[in-house]
């Protein structure tokens, strides 16, 4: 009897556990997720039609895994939303200040349709004081880190450096305005980038040593996630992480 009741014990429990990963599908659905935050965040749901989901599968210590599934169509050239994790521990530090700021993700497509145009990517905001919310009037500065870029999609502006060597890996820089603040975006050159595990301080000192950006500047905010355009995709992140570590 025990023999036989162990696996039902063993398949309730783990029926519990799934039960217990956490699904938001609402525009500005959030989830607390450890260390970090899990929203929706669909911006730009209005310029087309489709849905998403986003499911916090696990939070350890500093990491987290979740996974988000889209399904959009219309206007190829909008970005339907940002699926992400905020850190919420991850910031309010000057660049000056900053020893190291490592992180780690691993990520893959589960599924995907054929040509879909989206991306998978860091949003990183500066500002000029310690505290400020993502794209707002506190932003001075956008960094993006795009680990892959698929379907001929661009980042603001236009490319100002290419192929350039940042933290091992090559990267087209784009940079240009947007609202009141100015964008950079590093592109991956070398196609998708699924396990990434550097220390983003190779990308603020680039930022500081060659594209005048002050290091007075605030870290504000670090978010990780993906914009999605058009197609469908379950993207899984199996493990992520960032730090920010002062001097
Ligand atoms: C999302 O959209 C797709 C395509 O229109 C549809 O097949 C699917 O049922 C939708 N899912 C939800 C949860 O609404
Ligand atoms: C980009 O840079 C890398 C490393 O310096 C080099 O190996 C590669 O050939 C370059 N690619 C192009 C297209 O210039």
């Amino acid at each position: 009897m025990r023999l036989v009741s162990a696996p039902t014990v063993a398949s309730a429990l783990s029926l519990a556990l799934l039960s217990s990963a956490q699904t938001i599908t609402g525009q500005y659905d959030c989830l607390p997720a450890g260390d970090f935050t899990l929203c929706q965040n669909l911006w730009g749901e209005l310029s087309g039609v489709g849905n998403q989901s986003s499911t916090l599968i696990s939070t350890t210590g500093n990491a987290v895994s979740w996974s988000t599934t889209w399904n959009w169509a219309n206007n190829p050239n909008n970005v339907k939303s940002y699926a992400n994790v905020l850190s919420n521990t991850a910031k309010g530090v000057q660049l000056s200040n900053i020893a190291s700021a490592p992180t780690s993700w691993s990520w893959t497509y589960e599924t995907q349709s054929d040509g879909i145009r989206a991306d998978v990517s860091y949003d990183i905001w500066f500002g000029k004081a310690p505290s400020g919310v993502a794209a707002t009037s506190a932003s001075s500065y956008e960094i993006m880190i795009w680990l892959s870029g698929q379907g001929g999609i661009q980042p603001v502006g236009s490319v100002t450096k290419s192929n350039i060597t940042v933290a091992g890996f090559q990267w087209d820089l784009w940079s240009g305005p947007n609202a009141n603040w100015e964008v950079f975006s590093f592109k991956t050159a070398s196609g998708d980038i699924t396990d990434f595990d550097v220390d983003l301080q190779e990308f603020f000192t680039y930022l500081t040593e060659n594209e005048g950006v002050a290091s007075s500047q605030y870290v504000q905010a670090i978010q990780t996630g993906t914009e999605p355009f058009t197609g469908n995709a379950v993207l899984m992140t199996s493990s992520y992480s960032v730090a920010i570590n002062s001097l």
